[in-house]
């Protein structure tokens, strides 16, 4: 074996030892639904109007909330008709809102200040 055959098999092999490695490591890294604590507080004036805001920005705090609180049920705030409204439109779905140092899903956000009351808080 001459040695240029030698250094390529050499790099080969930590090539192949080096990926190995970084793809085990990759094991650490899973995606796990964040958990909401019992006790967080949703705020409809930090957290929830400026979301609504990002895309009815014409609407005043009064008539967001109004809008918000006719269509949530505190009852059973998985079937808030805020939720099924927006079920089309993507970038609703899609967004996480961030309540102090966590970053939830709007839909779990609305859903749980629905649970709270749908406050004016
Ligand atoms: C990603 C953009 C987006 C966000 C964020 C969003 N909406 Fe909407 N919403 C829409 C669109 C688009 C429609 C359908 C067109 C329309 O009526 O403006 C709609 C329709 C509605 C309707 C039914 C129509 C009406 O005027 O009564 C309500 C109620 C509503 N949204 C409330 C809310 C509330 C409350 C929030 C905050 C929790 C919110 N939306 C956040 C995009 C958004």
């Amino acid at each position: 074996m001459n040695r240029k055959t030698w250094i390529s098999r050499l790099v080969t092999a930590t090539l192949i030892i080096a990926g190995g490695l970084s793809l085990s490591s990759c094991e650490k890294y899973t995606w796990a639904k964040q958990e909401v604590p019992q006790d967080l507080i949703v705020s409809f004036t930090e957290t929830l109007l400026p979301f609504c805001k990002s895309c009815h920005g014409s609407w005043s705090t009064d008539r967001t909330y109004d809008k918000l609180f006719a269509n949530v049920d505190t009852v059973t705030p998985a079937s808030s008709r805020v939720i099924s409204i927006h079920s089309s439109i993507t970038a609703f779905g899609s967004e996480m809102l961030p309540i102090d140092t966590l970053l939830l899903p709007a839909t779990d956000v609305i859903k749980l200040w629905a649970s709270q009351g749908a406050e004016k808080n």
